[in-house]
């Protein structure tokens, strides 16, 4: 078999990854920080017990966990880490303690030797590790519950409604009363000091604490390890090398060049006849373009609550609209039509290619589209409910707000979801199996587009191995299962295939080229990819050899990003190529638009932030929104787009779109991403790198800081990308809408339906 050895590749890989991700996942369950059954002081008194803790895990998820704020370094960036601002407040409180009973005087206002003298204490305290496992107790000089006390009464105020920490609430956009039992309150801040206790303790028998010495913070010796310099080298050197190699390979394997007297005349997919369960997958794309819409409108808001906390332009939207809300549905729902869109074109392309038309289609794709739309609609309203407190914590696990960054929604509508993914991957795989049976060419390319579907689908379940009181250095293991191991793993896969998949459809590109890229990129991807995943993890509660892996492998994910060139070049190449293809530009362009994010957003954003030296000081700042939308939204979200605009072209490819309206979409999008990045977003991310290199990251994330003239400034500045990033969007959705009325084509209006056919004999695979 001509592919053998690229499958026993990919098979290779798969296995070999997985069991070192599982291996080490299970040193992550085995050194994971303690929790404690009590946190005790030295002279017995009870701070927390382990319950408490646990609770107060669940309390900080039903505010929005994530969604408001972080917790080693992952979640929003408006509000401070929470660790880190625990952890800076606690050292300092028992400093000027220290400074106090030996001088009388604040701790920044006594010398600077006696100044070192008491740091060099404070280290001592803070740094040893009191656990003990045997009575599975923490135990706390006085001086250090009473900074406990301390830091608790703050934030008491701060979640409730202290009017002394309103200044603090409207900069961190803070609704007062977030919490509304003390009780609640009280265990969320025994979660906060659990996190930051993990922060600075000393692992046993080592010398950096549970976090690998993450958050940078002087006072308590928070400092960049030797292992992180050592693995940030290491994985810069790999980079190369791997740039090196696959710049070989590819010079010795170069593809041919187009050859267009070889290309068809006209466009295949003219003849191409749609059945009732293709024409049943348009209601999809209307629902995407809605979710687009919402999506970023949505984020207009949360942007906003950046530079007026409470409010929007005076109106007390908080009250009804809290940021965290806003800021997880602007998150979700971009998940939400990113995976309509790509489910429809599944649903679309499988009777297509098979020409077999199964019994029930059209009522599958419909039953699951109602699903899907009652997941839509009650997750957002369980977070909702979660966040405006009004559910118990047992409840908001299974309806409301689980906190954690793109698994958001409760456990409830995680399993419908899952669900959901399994009935499309069925009604996809029933239609495309006469297609996999008859023994073509393409079978290669088909099966590799099943094996892609099924690992997402699949991988979605990794969201349910955490429970409601799982510690969280386990849960953040899972959760990056699901997110890294979809967006770094097989969502490129998928991508590439598809891809590649509709170019041989319009008969642009040779089966066997397609098939040998694909098998050949898809190695590479999930070789670095799949361990890669552990570039998550440096600082979430994980041994130190999870770095040293995660910043080797992922560093490898980039090499096939920055030699993305060549395929963006050829597939503008064949934008050009023939009369007809001009009616699918804007589609190819969105393709390219996926490549060139692939290099810039992944790529460079992603490696920006990716060694382990630059994450310990960049993890939680703008930085990483930098490379969220960019990637995020520009390799997935323009993938989305082209594969709506592929199928919306294709369902009816004797229309003639009007050019104007489109271009400006695409245009106004792609520019406005970028500016949105390069005025506002990573110039903040960049200034607060420096403040966290210069005075750690509590002050990088803090009110006094973020209040400045220069970064309030900076932040005004994102209305120019997102203004024209928003028209683009609304052009988009006005476009598509003008497809159905009419006003976006030059002829007939949109007309999806044509001859129906049931059922196709073998000869007439339409592939
Ligand atoms: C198209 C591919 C990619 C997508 C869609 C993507 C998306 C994301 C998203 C959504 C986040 C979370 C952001 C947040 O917490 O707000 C993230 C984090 C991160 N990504 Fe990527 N990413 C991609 C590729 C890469 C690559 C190739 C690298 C580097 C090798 C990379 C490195 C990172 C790192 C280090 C973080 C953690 C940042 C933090 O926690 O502060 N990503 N990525
Ligand atoms: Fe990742």
């Amino acid at each position: 078999m001509r592919y053998r050895k690229l499958w026993l590749g990919f098979a290779a890989v798969l296995i070999g990854s997985f069991a070192v991700l599982g291996y080490f996942g299970s040193e992550i369950y085995r050194q994971a920080p303690p929790i404690p059954d009590r946190v005790v002081t030295t002279s017995g008194r009870v701070l927390f017990t382990g319950e408490d803790i646990k609770d107060g895990q669940n309390v900080w998820q039903s505010i929005g966990g994530q969604e408001l704020g972080s917790i080693w370094g992952h979640g929003a960036y408006v509000a401070p880490d929470w660790t880190a601002d625990w952890l800076h407040k606690e050292a300092m409180f028992i400093l000027n303690s220290w400074a106090e009973a030996t001088k009388g005087k604040a701790y920044a206002d006594i010398d600077a030797e006696t100044q070192a003298m008491l740091q060099t204490r404070l280290q001592k305290l803070m740094r040893k590790n009191t656990y003990d496992a045997g009575g599975q107790t923490i135990t706390v000089p006085d001086v250090r519950a009473a900074a406990i006390d301390d830091v608790s009464r703050h934030y008491t105020g701060l979640f409730t409604n202290d009017p002394a920490l309103e200044a603090y609430r409207d900069a961190y956009a803070i609704p007062t009363n977030s919490i509304k039992d003390p009780e609640r309150m009280r265990k969320m801040n025994a979660f906060f000091f659990w996190a930051s206790w993990a922060c600075v303790t000393e692992r046993p028998g080592q010398a950096v604490s549970y976090t690998n010495n993450w958050p940078a913070e002087t006072l308590v010796g928070n400092r960049p390890s030797s292992d992180l310099i050592i693995w940030t080298g290491f994985s810069v050197i790999v980079l190369l090398a791997g740039i090196g190699l696959l710049a070989y390979y590819y010079a010795a394997n170069k593809e041919e060049e187009l050859d267009v007297a070889s290309l068809p005349k006209k466009d295949p997919l003219l003849g191409l006849a749609s059945t009732p369960s293709m024409r049943a997958t348009l209601k999809y794309f209307w629902v995407v373009t809605a979710l687009i819409v919402v999506q970023v409108m949505l984020g207009v808001v949360t942007a906003h609550y950046g530079v007026e906390g409470q409010a929007l332009y005076g109106f007390p939207l908080a009250e009804y609209l809290p940021y965290s809300i806003s800021r997880t549905w602007h998150v979700q729902i971009a998940i939400f039509w990113i995976a309509t869109s790509w489910l429809a074109t599944g649903l679309y392309i499988a009777p297509a290619v098979s020409g077999y038309e199964p019994k029930f289609q059209r009522l599958g794709v419909n039953f699951l589209f109602g699903a899907l739309l009652v997941i839509v609609v009650g997750s957002l309203a369980g977070q909702w409910y979660g966040v405006m407190q009004k559910l118990g914590l047992v409840e908001n696990f299974w309806f409301g707000h689980q906190g954690y960054e793109y698994v958001d929604l409760g456990r409830f509508w995680q399993i419908f979801l899952l669900v959901g993914l399994f009935l499309w991957l069925f009604l996809m795989g029933r239609a495309i199996m006469p297609a996999l049976r008859a023994k073509t060419e393409s079978r290669h390319l088909l099966t590799m587009f099943l094996i892609s579907s099924i690992a997402i689908a699949s991988f979605y379940a990794a969201g349910l191995m955490w429970g409601r009181q799982t510690n969280l250095a386990i849960a953040e293991y899972w959760r990056w299962w699901v997110v890294h191991l979809w967006v770094e793993g097989f969502f490129e896969v998928f991508a590439t295939v598809v891809i590649a998949f509709l170019f041989v459809r319009l008969g642009l590109l040779r089966t066997g080229i397609a098939t040998g890229t694909v098998l050949f990129s898809t190695i590479i991807f999930l070789f670095g990819g799949i361990i890669g995943t552990f570039h998550h993890l440096y600082f979430s509660g994980t041994p130190t050899s999870i770095m040293a892996l995660g910043a080797t492998f992922s560093a490898l994910e980039v090499v096939p990003l920055v030699l993305i060139g060549f395929e963006a070049y050829n597939n503008l190449q064949i934008s050009k190529s023939t009369e007809w293809i001009k009616a699918y530009k804007w589609p190819i362009y969105s393709f390219v638009a996926v490549a060139f994010w692939n290099l810039v957003g992944a790529g460079i954003f992603g490696f920006l932030i990716n060694p382990p030296i630059a994450l310990y000081y960049m993890q939680g700042l703008n930085t990483t929104p930098v490379h969220g939308h960019t990637a995020l939204f520009g390799v997935y979200g323009m993938l989305g787009i082209g594969l709506m605009l592929f199928v919306l072209k294709s369902m009816s490819a004797g229309t003639v779109w009007k050019d104007g309206v489109i271009k400006f979409a695409f245009w106004s999008i792609n520019i406005g991403l970028g500016l949105m990045v390069l005025l506002s977003v990573l110039p903040i991310g960049l200034i607060q790198t420096w403040a966290s290199v210069e005075y750690g990251l509590w002050y990088a994330r803090s009110m006094e800081f973020m209040q400045t003239d220069t970064m309030e400034i900076l932040r005004w500045l994102r209305v120019i990308g997102d203004t024209v990033f928003a028209a683009g969007t609304l052009a988009l959705g006005w476009f598509v809408l003008g497809l159905h009325t009419g006003w976006s084509v030059e002829n007939e209006p949109f007309q999806p339906v044509r001859d129906a056919v049931e059922k196709q004999t073998d000869e007439e695979v339409l592939l």
